[in-house]
């Protein structure tokens, strides 16, 4: 089914079909690569711990707020701030919600599909048997010898890019609604298969002590401010992707429901990749605060050992691959979705944006050497962290006030209708309360003020 439709706005068929979308956006990179490694840099247990709350207390509230803000305005992030803001008698500045969220959109998406390029490069490795029992020294020189090749890099990042570009211009979703609900429950599979070879062989009280003692000693201002930041990636919440996807659901799905159902399935995925990669990490020698390498230098070492490793190991990076797409493509249709609003064809807007995400990216290949040596991930590191970190928690937080405050009550009840009174009145509080002071308080901790 197509989702673009000038004439009569098109909506997904079924809840479920939002649910797959939603979580085909939210599971990705961020899950198995990004979560294991910045629980690493940031000391483990005391970080999670607050990036679960962060989850609970912030993450859910506000995607529930973007996906109503998307289903009451039914058009791009843009639009639909301007529509609504009209509707409640308020300023059409808040449309800075939707521009921010298609430039924080671009920033991610060019390191994002980097990365996704990398996974791309370890199927090839895979197939080949490059890792066939390979050891932390030679799974580490592996990877640092495929970074400093450009052009190996700027090859997977633009077949990678161009994938994306191809979904998000033909602007069909039904064949990722199937490829989401085919292939993520045998990406947790295998995570899980993972996580059996870590039980075995790793040292897996080393890695469940690591992820999960809290020790808030450890924990820096800075670490808060990043596991806010994830909660917001992880669940691709604050630059519009969700609202844009909430804009295509139906007006009988029930909200609260399905964003409870995506963001349960995310944050399990993260904490089983992070039990599969930790042990490794302990019973290998190496440094759980290795960095963005992570993932890419202890999971070939269990592929390399196991029984049908090469078969595993194929299929493994195949599917993060594929999470890391359907990932992509939600970064790109906020500015697309928008663009076309305004006139602009929607093949020639895929390809003005993807264009400027492949910029991005060179950016970041070139900003070089970014494993090991922390000087060097210039690009990279700048542009995660201002999107992840700054664009994202202030996306969200105008989200939560603009809900909480600034629409009225009655417009949030009707569209959470078939929600219980004590459950809207939870959500309500949090949106109005709690989820703003804890971003804010986030953010005064981080610079130190408190
Ligand atoms: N949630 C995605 C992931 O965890 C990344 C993403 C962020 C996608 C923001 C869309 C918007 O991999």
């Amino acid at each position: 089914m197509s989702k673009r439709n000038k004439t009569s706005y098109t909506h997904w068929s079924s809840r479920w079909t939002f649910i797959m979308a939603a979580t085909g956006s939210a599971v990705g990179l961020g899950n198995i690569w990004k979560f294991p490694y910045i629980t690493g840099e940031y000391g483990g247990g005391a970080f999670v711990l607050v990036y679960l709350a962060c989850i609970a207390i912030v993450g859910i509230p506000v995607m529930m707020a973007e996906v109503l803000l998307g289903r009451t305005g039914r058009t791009d992030p843009i639009h639909t701030m301007i529509s609504l803001s009209r509707q409640n008698d308020a300023k059409a500045w808040w449309a800075i919600i939707g521009v921010s969220g298609v430039l924080a959109g671009l920033l991610i998406l060019s390191f994002y599909s980097v990365v996704a390029g990398w996974a791309l490069d370890y199927v090839v490795k895979a197939i080949n048997g490059s890792f066939s029992n390979i050891d932390a020294g030679q799974a580490g020189q592996l990877f640092a010898d495929f970074l400093s090749d450009p052009t190996q890099l700027i090859i997977s990042h633009t077949v990678f890019i161009i994938l994306t570009a191809i979904v998000v211009a033909l602007g069909v979703t039904a064949g990722l609604g199937t490829a989401v609900r085919l292939l993520m429950p045998l990406l947790f599979i295998l995570l899980l298969i993972l996580l059996g070879y870590s039980l075995a062989e790793g040292d897996f009280n080393a890695g469940l002590n690591f992820m999960f003692s809290v020790d808030f000693s450890k924990l820096s201002g800075e670490a808060v401010l990043v596991a806010l930041g994830h909660a917001f990636f992880t669940l691709s919440l604050g630059m519009g992707a969700i609202m844009v996807y909430g804009s295509y659901m139906p007006e009988n799905a029930s909200v609260a429901k399905t964003v409870f159902i995506v963001a349960i399935l995310d944050t399990v995925i993260a904490l089983v990749a992070g039990m599969a990669i930790f042990p490794l990490v302990f019973a290998n020698g190496l440094e759980a605060a290795k960095g963005p390498g992570l993932m890419f230098v202890t999971l070939p070492i269990a592929f390399g050992h196991m029984p049908g490793g090469i078969i595993f190991g194929t299929l493994f990076f195949l599917l993060v691959s594929v999470a890391a797409w359907s990932s992509s493509i939600s970064l790109l249709e906020p500015g697309v979705a928008w663009l076309e609003k305004l006139g602009v064809k929607r093949w020639l807007a895929t390809a003005l944006l993807a264009g400027l995400g492949w910029l991005g990216g060179l950016a970041c290949i070139y900003s070089n050497n970014w494993l090991d040596d922390k000087e060097g991930r210039y690009a990279f590191e700048w542009m995660d962290h201002i999107a992840s970190n700054i664009m994202l928690p202030l996306g969200g937080l105008l989200i939560a006030i603009f809900v909480g405050w600034i629409m009225r009550r009655s417009a949030a009840r009707r569209a959470l209708s078939d929600t219980a009174n004590f459950w809207f009145n939870l959500w309500y509080a949090s949106l109005r309360v709690f989820s703003p002071i804890g971003i804010i308080l986030v953010f005064l901790h981080s610079l130190d003020v408190i």
